[in-house]
């Protein structure tokens, strides 16, 4: 079996690639490495001892992606490519809607020229509107509050439409919560460009002293103790679920939502702790005012993917911290190559 992964070197592609290749699947990946390195792509290939083609494509350069398919046999994508950023999405609307609605529209129009008709698509919580009640259901009133969920709220939508228009489609619709943690080996990890804007690899990052001390967005959250809750995945789980939703797109049609989370959620003061509890490092921190979109409370309830996918994470709040911490001290400046300061 086939499987064309779309942004296959980013954080989640890139711990998925190592899953479907020792689950014994071919790949191959497409990514136009703006944000990301082909370097993760070389430690996957370590990590797993196997070989697969990679093509240094952007999904609106139709007729690279056209040769993708022309050159290869594809049972099925993961569709992962798409720029993430929050509040970059904010301020760059235009630049978003092109790059993942457009994109995903020359994928989808390519796939069903070549009679492919299997995907699992990267969706997100951020797809629940903010008066969504917790533990979030698959159901649960949708609504974007920002442009990244909006593109990611019309793919969903254009995938159902699809899925109307030709019910040989198969489609599994994976919302992520928050992934953090990294491959054991720490050889493959979150790499974000610049200061992050997520709070684990801030956190790490002044663990390993890039960066100063972290600031806690708001202590005043109707929460326990103040401030926001989310639901953290450990990203292997997060890999194996898409496995397991290829698996149940590979056998039927139809189109479905999954909520991929643990059903947990921890503030940014417990994860704080966690992490000193799992590495022995002291994070300091200072309270400062809340950063605006930003909700208090957020997490899943993974019933539906337990019951129709055969899937539930596995790992705690310890393994990801401890995991995380591997990476980024193994890896201070990411995938790119040591800076050599020759004296
Ligand atoms: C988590 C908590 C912050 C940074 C985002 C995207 C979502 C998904 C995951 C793609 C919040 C607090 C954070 C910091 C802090 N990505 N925080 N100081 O915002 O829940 O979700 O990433 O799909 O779409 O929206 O994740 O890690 O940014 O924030 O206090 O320096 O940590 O306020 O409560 P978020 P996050």
């Amino acid at each position: 079996m086939s499987i064309l992964i779309t942004g296959g070197a980013g954080y989640i592609g890139s711990h998925t690639c190592v899953e479907l290749l020792n689950a014994g699947y071919d790949i191959i990946v497409l990514d136009n490495f703006s944000n990301s390195s082909p370097e993760s792509l070389n430690r996957v290939k370590e990590l797993t001892d196997r070989d697969f083609k990679v093509y240094e494509v952007d999904l609106l350069d139709r007729e690279k992606v056209e040769l993708v398919f022309e050159e290869n046999h594809i049972d099925a994508v993961i569709h992962f490519a798409g720029l993430k950023a929050v509040g970059e999405s904010v301020s760059i609307p235009i630049y978003y809607y092109q790059n993942n609605i457009t994109g995903t529209l020359v994928l989808l129009d390519i796939m069903k020229k070549y009679h492919v008709k299997n995907i699992v698509f990267s969706s997100s919580a951020t797809v629940y509107g903010t008066h969504a009640k917790v533990p979030l259901v698959e159901d649960e009133i949708l609504g974007a509050t920002n442009p990244y969920g909006s593109t990611k709220l019309m793919i969903e939508q254009i995938l159902k439409d699809v899925f109307i228009a030709d019910s040989s489609w198969s489609i599994a619709l994976l919302r992520y919560f928050n992934p953090i943690g990294a491959h054991v080996s720490g050889k493959i990890g979150e790499d974000p460009k610049g200061i992050p804007n997520n709070l684990m690899p801030y956190v790490t990052q002044v663990a390993a002293g890039k960066l100063d001390r972290l600031s806690v967005f708001g202590s005043d959250y109707p929460t326990h103790d103040g401030t926001g809750v989310r639901d953290y995945i450990h990203v292997m789980d997060l890999a194996i679920g898409h496995i397991k939703a290829l698996e149940k797109v590979m056998n039927g049609t139809g189109v479905e939502a999954y909520n991929l989370g643990t059903g947990v959620g921890y503030s940014v003061l417990d994860l704080i702790n966690a992490f000193e509890q799992a590495t022995n490092i002291k994070i300091p921190y200072h309270i400062t005012d809340r950063r605006p979109g930003d909700i208090a409370t957020c997490y899943a309830s993974p019933m539906k993917a337990k019951k129709e996918l055969g899937w539930e994470a596995k790992k705690d709040i310890n393994d990801m911290c401890r995991d995380a911490w591997n990476w980024q001290s193994n890896n201070p400046n990411g995938y790119k190559k040591e800076e050599i300061i020759t004296i």
